[in-house]
């Protein structure tokens, strides 16, 4: 299979290129490299794999020479090649990163360890477009699979705690600077211990305020703060991020005829790549803790059921638990006060990882059986 690949060197086609390798996806395929800036420079060679010389991304006679194609280029790319690509004839794979294709009638939106059957039912169809979830969607599945495909949720509402990496490799590189500048405003002060805490507290207040604090890509200060909207508004009260929670999920099970109530606030927060998230879950029946833990647990491989326990929470719940790793640890999980049907849990994961990179790379896989 020839697999064109599309937005290779950038931070999600990074990871995606570092877990081919990890997997060994490159002895299984021929692979194209694209780019949109250098043609005919020397192809990189992932896995061992000899590749020919660039091809022009913009090129829809080299991107029509490839069986699949798997792009981490981003959402005006593909509003761009998709529609040409498809227009000239092109019958082959379409893998995407992007949100633009998501909702489409002809896409998937790929999650296998949570909806393999809908992802077998479109091939079986002739589906040839394949796009990975928002990244807090795919993580909630992962890690709450259990429950969902089980159909035991009668809804479901959200409250998240997204990482900088959901913005961009600069944003990422804003929350360090952010982070460093705040430490120098007040280093002196710091270093000495007799130094008053709220006159630290004053000066650190002062400059996240402050035109020094660099805020260029966020617009406002997210070190020492968080900002609760992410992505655009929807003139309705919501943010797009929110609207996805419910439009994605409900056609990531295959009930988007018969949607289940997913909603929630988005809220960006000072981690690196781990988006976390707390839930309010509605189950359709009262069912025992223990076996809503075991439900968790055996519905995929990573999902990995922490115990609701002060030490095993503070230590394996975080994103400084789950960073870099494919586990979806979710916790928390107890009877509410609101009545036996009432769960709470939380839930974190890597965002460049199940939330972007490896249902991609996953699709392929399952395009080569
Ligand atoms: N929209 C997500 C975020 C990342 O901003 O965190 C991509 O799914």
């Amino acid at each position: 299979m020839r697999v064109g690949l599309v937005g290779w060197r950038g931070m999600v086609g990074s990871v995606l290129m570092q877990r081919m390798v990890e997997e060994g996806d490159f002895a299984h395929i021929e692979p194209w490299y694209f780019t949109t800036s250098n043609p005919g420079g020397q192809s990189p060679s992932f896995g061992g794999k000899a590749a020919p010389a660039l091809k022009d991304a913009a090129d829809i006679d080299a991107l029509k020479a490839c069986d699949t194609i798997i792009t981490c280029q981003g959402g005006d790319y593909t509003s761009a090649v998709y529609p040409k690509l498809r227009a000239a004839g092109w019958t082959g794979y379409w893998i995407d990163a992007a949100s633009t294709l998501r909702m489409d009638d002809e896409a998937v939106i790929i999650l296998d360890p949570v909806n393999m059957n809908v992802i077998k039912d479109a091939l079986v169809n002739g589906g040839k477009t394949y796009v990975g979830g928002n990244c807090t969607v795919s993580l909630m599945l992962m890690a709450l699979g259990g429950l969902f495909q089980n159909d035991l949720v009668e809804w479901a509402t959200s409250m998240t705690y997204q990482a900088a990496s959901g913005a961009g490799a600069n944003n990422m590189r804003e929350l360090l600077k952010g982070m460093g500048a705040i430490h120098a405003a007040v280093a002196d002060e710091l270093a000495t211990p007799a130094s008053a805490i709220l006159d630290i507290d004053r000066k650190v207040a002062e400059f996240i305020r402050s035109d020094a604090n660099p805020t260029g890509y966020f617009g406002v200060p997210l070190a020492g703060s968080l900002i609760p909207w992410i992505d655009k508004d929807l003139g309705n009260g919501q943010s797009k991020e929110e609207w996805k929670g419910g439009a994605e999920t409900n056609k990531i099970l295959g009930r988007s005829s018969n949607p289940l109530p997913i909603d929630g606030l988005c809220v960006r927060i000072g981690a690196m790549r781990c988006h976390s998230q707390a839930l309010t879950i509605k189950l359709k029946k009262d069912l025992p803790v223990d076996e809503i833990e075991g439900l968790l647990a055996s519905a995929n491989p990573w999902a990995r059921v922490v115990p609701n326990e002060r030490d095993a929470s503070m230590r394996d719940l975080t994103p400084a638990a789950a960073t870099g790793t494919l586990s979806v640890p979710v916790g928390r999980i107890r009877k509410l006060a609101m009545g036996k049907d009432y769960i709470s849990a939380f839930t974190c994961g890597d965002q460049l990882l199940w939330g972007a990179a490896e249902p991609l790379r996953r699709m392929l896989r399952i395009l080569l059986e």
